[in-house]
């Protein structure tokens, strides 16, 4: 147990948050997704105090964040489709899982034992500064326990982890919501979609000219965390529901009454950045059951649906 601090965004919070991180600490970061549980990508001892706090299966790799080109290319190899990729998204809302360097400074357990490792350049200025501050790659998941909501807020961060990190930087709300989309790019230069997320494939397809193979089209499942039942809250979920039972809460989209609207004009960024912290809210209030109006299958719409179908799975 240790006490946890939440730290603002200035200069001095953001210097005394990097000698935590090379101390070997814990800090939660924000992101534009969602806050991100980071700890030094290059110590064994802080990624696998990242695993503990969050209760994380160990098959379940993570997301080493960087703050600029060098520092990526020194961790993995970047086939021509990569670097496009890069060029068109970085910083922001993508993950790239590209071949390993060898003799890549990050902890094994970062990659799970993959010979691959997911890559991110967060558009969030903290971030970018912090991990700059810390001239060190960041390895950061959720910060969220295992299999619960992701957080989008300081105090869904504290709720979770209070007193299982160092510190908690407090970047006010994240302005995309929905975790990265997650990309793999083999040797080969082949691009498959491994999660959705704010970038889908008609973003892809218009600046860089690649075509992505379906997450349907996929066998089985490729990132290994994306397990079924995930971004839980406490209550049961049911989803494309226009009138709801009776008991049920509506979480709702567009022009229904509802007590919580994802977005009351029926917008997709406005819903995707609402989506944890509504659902966080309606946990808090110990909703039991709560019911979904359709959000359409479109632009993130894919990922606010992937998120609430893996909300909606059963638990175990
Ligand atoms: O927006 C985000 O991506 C946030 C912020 C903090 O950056 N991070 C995030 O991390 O969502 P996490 O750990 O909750 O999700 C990482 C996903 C998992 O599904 C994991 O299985 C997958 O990335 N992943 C990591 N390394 C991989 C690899 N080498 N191959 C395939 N999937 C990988
Ligand atoms: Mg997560």
């Amino acid at each position: 147990m240790v006490s946890t601090t939440l730290l603002d965004s200035d200069a001095a919070s953001l210097a005394q948050a990097a000698e935590l991180l090379r101390g070997g600490a814990l800090v939660a970061m924000p992101t534009e997704t969602v806050y991100g549980l980071a700890g030094d990508a290059t110590s064994d001892a802080a990624v696998a105090a990242i695993y503990a706090a969050k209760g994380r299966p160990s098959f379940n790799p993570l997301i080493a964040h960087v703050c600029d080109m060098d520092m990526a290319a020194s961790l993995v190899d970047f086939p021509p489709e990569a670097l496009a990729l890069a060029r068109a998204f970085w910083p922001g809302p993508l993950t790239l899982v590209l071949p390993l360097r060898a003799g890549a400074p990050v902890a094994a357990r970062v990659t799970a034992g993959l010979p691959t490792l997911a890559l991110r350049m967060p558009a969030h200025p903290v971030a970018r500064a912090l991990i700059a501050e810390v001239g060190r790659p960041l390895a950061a998941p959720s910060a969220n326990p295992s299999g619960r909501i992701s957080p989008t807020e300081p105090a869904h961060v504290l709720a979770g982890l209070d007193g299982r990190i160092a510190a908690v930087i407090d970047g006010g709300a994240c302005s995309v919501g929905v975790e990265s989309t997650i990309l793999a790019v083999a040797e080969d230069g082949a691009v498959r979609l491994l999660r959705p997320g704010g970038i889908g494939a008609e973003e892809v397809l218009a600046a860089t000219g690649l075509t992505l193979s379906a997450p349907e089209a996929n066998a089985g499942i490729e990132a290994p965390g994306q397990m079924l039942s995930h971004y839980a809250p406490r209550g049961s979920l049911r989803l494309n529901v226009g009138t709801p039972d009776p008991g049920e809460t509506l979480l709702g989209f567009g022009a229904v009454e509802a007590r919580h609207n994802l977005s009351p004009s029926g917008d997709l960024s406005e819903a995707a950045s609402r989506l944890f912290a509504l659902l966080h809210r309606m946990d808090h209030e110990g909703v039991a059951r709560i019911a979904v109006s359709p959000i359409p299958e479109t632009g993130i719409g894919r990922a606010i649906n992937d998120r609430l179908r893996r909300a909606a799975a059963p638990r175990d």
